[in-house]
């Protein structure tokens, strides 16, 4: 089987786009009372711009406007609105605003329905301020968690990020502009303006540009340019990504614009790749993108084509007609509510032996670096602040305060010999990890172990109390072997925003279940995952990494991805799948067999023999599920026939399938069959 296109929406996508088909703003009426369709509007526009009108709409308006967005282009002459920008990984950065966990965190909600609603409220709050374009989501695969921007996308599995990126386009694009970033392969800070990552066809195709599909499918309505090379060309000026894969095969309609001031080198590479905006000010766009068309170096037909999307996508997002939100929205009761919400289910239980939840009475120690500051993650681009954020110390004061229970804080390991239990709260910071910005402390991380100090500290704690649990905020994986056996809990907190204490405290507790599963393998070893190579400005990115290289390398994982423990417990029967026109179904029972209420994400692995060197076993859907104690939930899952292709010269497909259901990528019960005519 063939496919001529790469068109590839996820089946949750497809019921995002149904239900949220409804929430996206209609495209107002011109003013005037005008019944010019929106193309008419964006030709008539267009054939009373003067050259440097349109040249001005290709790029920024050289930098932060005082309310702390990005401009780019708009016309006051012709009534033209501008671009109005802000960050927004893990909440609007222009000010303060809902801080949410950084998206890793929220990858391992393992819940597109959720994402919805937390792109909703940043686009709420982005409105609020006067903006109307997200400069999110992050959707490049998580190649390797040293990766100094790793927090910033959902994880390290092709079909997950996809999902995830694709609810929060839609979630984002009921009031704003989203703009998917960064296209593509920008996975490494410190070489990240220059790095050339060389990939194969096939590698490129199946793992690392389907999440950039994805958001496009779901109908981003701009896109952000990496800085990096690929294959040899810069991002911004890559016509095989830019005009041949994004515009021409995916049949992208909207702007893409570049990433800020070193996205750019080359006006002519830029225009025939058909970047559409230069970031944040005009470097080789601007004066010289006007001369370049008077000297005939550059055909006029190309800024014409930029500047009809630019219009376009400007009244199809109804910019013209500024949406009016009340400032106070921002950090509302409900939005800060959703940050609990998205904070409590983004946190992983690695491991229990009988340490939590805390019960009523108990006396509590907590201790470490991180036990009484709130920890939000990066202080790049994607640093968005809170006027409050609730520290692990306070989140869990409050909760123990509903269970009679004692919290002390303190500071030396002996000190906390005599508690019934002791919460080691210890992870990175900004130093350790994030964006490479000049000035700015970002890096590549230089290892996945914690600080020596900080394992000191679990080891010299768990020495003294038999009741340790740690809990870690970082932004990707931590390598625990060192000194996991010594403690009797660790919790994953990632960086949790800022309710993030609230929730570690109702976890604690158990007056809330963990939901959370890994978006990323946690391995025994840095040395069992490929190489990182943050130096160097020619690396090569191949099809094996995260779960897919430790199979491939039969190595076993300390932490699987998808794993993550409740309270609890779980059983999958009667798996049976059916094949149709338009892919595979999959319907599976699933029980709570605990005795308290809880979530969980059932994961459908696909494999294949058919195809030399394919993984053996890819996640292909997932869906997360709540049940009461005993409750029986029938679940159904849904594959297209597109998700299982492979590329080969194009698109193609096997026909021996071999699919796993389970709670994660090592813990799969249930296995079927499948053959596809
Ligand atoms: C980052 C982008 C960000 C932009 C604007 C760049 O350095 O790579 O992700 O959107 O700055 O802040």
């Amino acid at each position: 089987m063939a496919y001529s296109s790469a068109m590839r929406i996820t089946p949750i996508v497809t019921v995002l786009l149904l239900v949220t088909a409804s929430c996206i703003k209609d495209t107002p009426d011109p003013p005037g009372g005008q019944t010019d369709t929106l193309n008419d509007r964006v030709e008539d526009w267009l054939s009373e711009m003067t050259l440097e009108e349109k040249a001005a709409e290709m790029h920024g308006s050289l930098g932060l406007s005082v309310d702390g967005l990005w401009g780019a282009g708009g016309n006051e002459r012709l009534g033209i609105p501008a671009f109005q920008m802000s960050d927004g990984p893990r909440g609007v950065t222009a000010g303060a605003s809902s801080t949410f966990p950084v998206p890793m965190g929220r990858g391992a909600s393992f819940d597109p329905e959720l994402e919805y609603q937390v792109a909703e409220v940043m686009a709420l709050e982005l409105v609020a301020k006067g903006g109307n374009v997200l400069l999110a989501p992050v959707v490049e695969v998580l190649r390797h968690p040293a990766w100094g921007r790793a927090q910033e996308t959902y994880g390290e599995d092709t079909h997950h990020l996809g999902v995830m990126g694709a609810a929060f386009v839609q979630g984002a694009q009921t009031h704003v502009v989203a703009t998917p970033k960064h296209f593509a392969l920008n996975s490494i800070e410190d070489t990240r303006f220059d790095v050339d990552v060389t990939i194969d066809e096939r590698s490129l195709r199946e793992l690392y540009l389907p999440p950039h599909r994805d958001v496009v499918d779901a109908g981003a309505g701009a896109m952000m340019s990496a800085y990096n090379s690929v294959n040899g060309d810069y991002c911004g000026e890559n016509a095989p990504l830019i005009r041949d894969i994004l515009k021409g095969e995916w049949g992208f309609e909207g702007v893409i614009m570049s990433d800020w001031i070193w996205g750019t080198h080359d006006i002519l590479g830029m225009v025939e790749a058909t970047l559409d905006i230069e970031m944040p000010a005009p470097r080789f766009y601007g004066e010289a993108l006007v001369e370049a068309v008077e000297s005939g170096a550059v055909d006029e037909a190309m800024v014409d084509d930029s500047v009809r999307r630019i219009l376009s996508t400007k009244l199809r997002f109804g910019l013209d007609i500024p949406e009016q939100v009340e400032p106070a929205v921002v950090e509302s009761a409900e939005h800060v509510a959703l940050t609990l919400a998205s904070a409590l289910s983004s946190m992983v239980l690695l491991k229990n032996d009988g340490a939590l939840p805390l019960e009523t009475g108990l006396a509590v120690a907590v201790i470490g670096p991180q036990a009484v500051d709130a920890n939000l993650g990066d202080v790049g681009s994607s640093a968005a602040n809170p006027t409050h954020a609730v520290g692990p110390l306070e989140g869990i004061e409050a909760a123990a305060a509903h269970h009679g229970a004692t919290v002390s804080l303190v500071v030396l390991p002996e000190d906390t010999a005599t508690a019934d239990a002791v919460i080691v709260v210890v992870g990175l910071t900004a130093n350790d990890e994030g964006e490479q910005i000049p000035f700015f402390p970002g890096s590549d991380r230089e290892t996945l172990l914690l600080h020596t100090a900080d394992v000191e500290l679990i080891q010299a704690v768990a020495a003294v109390n038999p009741r340790t649990v740690v809990v870690i905020q970082a932004g990707s994986a931590i390598v625990v072997d060192p000194w996991v056996d010594a403690v009797q809990g660790v919790v994953m907190a990632w960086y949790p925003g800022m309710q993030g204490g609230t929730a570690m405290g109702q976890l604690l507790f158990g007056d809330a279940n963990f939901e959370g599963r890994l978006p990323l393998t946690i391995p025994h070893d840095e040395a069992d995952l490929p190489l990182f190579d943050a130096e160097s400005f020619a690396v090569t990115y191949d099809y094996w990494h995260g779960y897919r290289h430790l199979d491939h390398n039969d190595t076993e994982p300390r932490f699987a991805f998808g794993f993550g423990l409740s309270y609890t417990t779980w059983s999958y029967e009667s798996l049976q799948a059916t094949t149709s026109e338009a892919g595979v179904t999959l319907t599976v029972s699933v029980q709570n067999t605990g005795d308290r209420a809880g979530a969980e994400v059932v994961q459908a692995y696909f494999g294949t023999t058919d195809i030399p060197d394919r993984a053996p076993r890819d996640l292909r859907a997932f869906k997360k599920v709540w049940a009461q104690p005993g409750e029986t939930v029938e679940v159904v899952l849904e594959v297209k026939h597109e998700d299982l292709a492979y590329w080969d010269d194009g698109w193609n497909g096997a026909s021996n399938w071999t699919i796993e259901v389970g709670s994660d990528h090592r813990t799969l019960p249930l296995s079927t069959t499948i053959a596809i005519e």
